[in-house]
């Protein structure tokens, strides 16, 4: 199983790092009852962006919640040495790793690290780098994850700048490669960052800084039906 049969069209993939921790749970079950099937993990090493964010001991408490109703964890790491940490994400439960293009010599290379420990692959790249740089070598990940803000805090808004990557990435990767699009995607924007040419929706303020998680959560998956 990996990337081609987890995503139905499109995946909203809720941002964790915006969770209220004291309820990480609950709140995650109460989102896969609402459909949910691909959670977004934010791990930060406080190098890389400014913040320690969190790791695998986290990831370990909620991945038989998650995979327990048939979910999967994305872990994104915004971390300076990634293949470091891919043995502890796998063995916490993580299904698959994304890293980022600005902290990698060899990107082939770190892709099929991850392959050996058994994990789906996605490939970032911050706003100030080009598509082009990153497409050119990512031709094994399952996606590649175009930064609508600066990584490092949820809340933030979306970059309109944004757009014009989005489908630059979309035109130079593979058919069977996805688009995803992390930063400030909200009910407003979803569907123009669909149009542009993105399946993969990561979200984390448009859903867990509403009262009423799982209808904010179907409120994107509708604007993109
Ligand atoms: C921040 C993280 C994001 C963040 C998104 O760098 O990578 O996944 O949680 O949060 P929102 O959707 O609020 O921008
Ligand atoms: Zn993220």
């Amino acid at each position: 199983m990996g990337w081609q049969n987890w995503v139905r069209t499109v995946e909203v993939e809720p941002s964790l790092y915006a969770a209220d921790f004291t309820r990480l749970g609950e709140q995650v079950e109460i989102l896969l009852r609402a459909g949910v099937r691909v959670f977004h993990f934010d791990v930060g090493d406080g190098h890389f962006i400014e913040p320690i964010t969190m790791g695998p001991i986290v990831l370990q408490a909620i991945a038989p919640i998650v995979h327990g109703m048939d979910g999967v964890l994305d872990c994104h790491l915004m971390v300076d040495n990634p293949v470091h940490h891919f043995p502890q994400i796998a063995g916490a439960g993580g299904d698959s790793v994304t890293f980022h293009y600005e902290v990698v010599d060899d990107v082939p290379a770190t892709i099929a690290a991850a392959r050996e420990h058994g994990l789906g692959v996605g490939v970032a790249f911050n706003p100030e780098t080009e598509p082009d740089d990153v497409t050119a070598v990512a031709g094994d990940a399952d996606f590649v994850l175009c930064m609508s803000i600066h990584p490092g805090f949820s809340g933030q808004e979306f970059m309109d700048e944004a757009f014009d990557r989005i489908k630059r990435t979309r035109a130079t990767i593979a058919d069977g490669q996805f688009v995803q699009v992390d930063g400030g995607v909200d009910n407003d924007n979803v569907r123009r960052i669909y149009d542009a040419g993105a399946r993969l929706f990561v979200a984390g303020s448009s859903i867990f800084h509403r009262e009423d998680l799982p209808r904010a959560y179907r409120r994107l998956v509708q604007a993109l039906a």
